[in-house]
């Protein structure tokens, strides 16, 4: 394991990311992005027309494709195949499906293996996305669950879209959020809650770096405890 392990799970758009990426560069630490391996598959698999209740197929298209991640720009590039994907996982109708995929146990066991074997191999790392902390590195050194409200999420999510050319109206971007905090939370497989030791972060009235500091002293706090 890493001498230094940081999990931040949380709801679509509570800025996981941008807090994951900063806290990582503060430490010297690795980031993963394991939306972005969710998403992968969800594109792979909507380009291979499998059909996406059927998990088995899932599974196979999940074993048999080659994936790669690599931090870019800041951000979490992905290639399919050889083929960089980075900007299409994060399209909307990719985002939309990616539930299927969620929800699958058995591409799940399968991803989180990918994790761990991904966190085996760093010094330090940051990791984020809904199961970090309470399935996937339960023996985490510090876990944060970051939320915020949902119109603050919708908001941010909007100006992230306008940036990106797409868009859509503030009312249809927080019902498409609410709609996967609905489907991430009541899933059977790795749902979206807060490990029970976690420290709970409410970003609503906080700018990215008032978070990082605070994440930031939290992290300190404790490793000067651990050592
Ligand atoms: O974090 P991001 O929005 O990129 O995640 C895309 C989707 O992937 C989420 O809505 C969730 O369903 C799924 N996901 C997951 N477990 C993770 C990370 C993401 O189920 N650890």
């Amino acid at each position: 394991m890493a001498d230094l392990l940081v999990t931040i799970d949380g709801p679509a758009a509570s800025g996981k990311s941008t807090v994951a990426r900063a806290l990582a560069e503060r430490l010297g630490a690795s980031f993963l992005d394991t939306g972005a391996m969710y998403r992968a598959v969800t594109l792979a698999a909507m380009q291979a027309r499998v059909d996406m209740a059927d998990e088995n197929k899932l599974l196979d298209l999940t074993e048999e494709s080659e994936f790669s991640f690599s931090v870019r720009e800041g951000k979490m590039a992905a290639c399919i195949d050889g083929v960089d994907v980075t900007e299409r996982i994060r399209e909307p109708h990719v985002t939309a499906n990616a539930r299927y995929v969620a929800s699958s146990a058995k591409v799940r066991e399968k991803l989180v293996e990918m994790q761990r074997q991904f966190a085996a191999g760093q010094e330090r790392i940051v990791t984020e996305g809904r199961d970090q902390g309470t399935v996937v590195f339960p023996e985490a050194d510090v876990k944060f669950y970051l939320t915020a409200g949902a119109l603050e999420r919708a908001r941010r999510r909007q100006a992230e879209l306008r940036a990106n050319g797409t868009g859509g109206s503030l009312e249809q971007i927080q019902k498409a959020i609410e709609d996967r905090d609905k489907s991430d939370e009541s899933r059977a497989v790795g749902p979206l809650k807060p490990a029970d030791d976690a420290i709970v972060l409410d970003t609503t009235d906080l700018s990215v770096d008032e978070v990082v500091a605070k994440a930031l002293r939290y992290v300190e706090e404790k490793c000067l405890e651990k050592d």
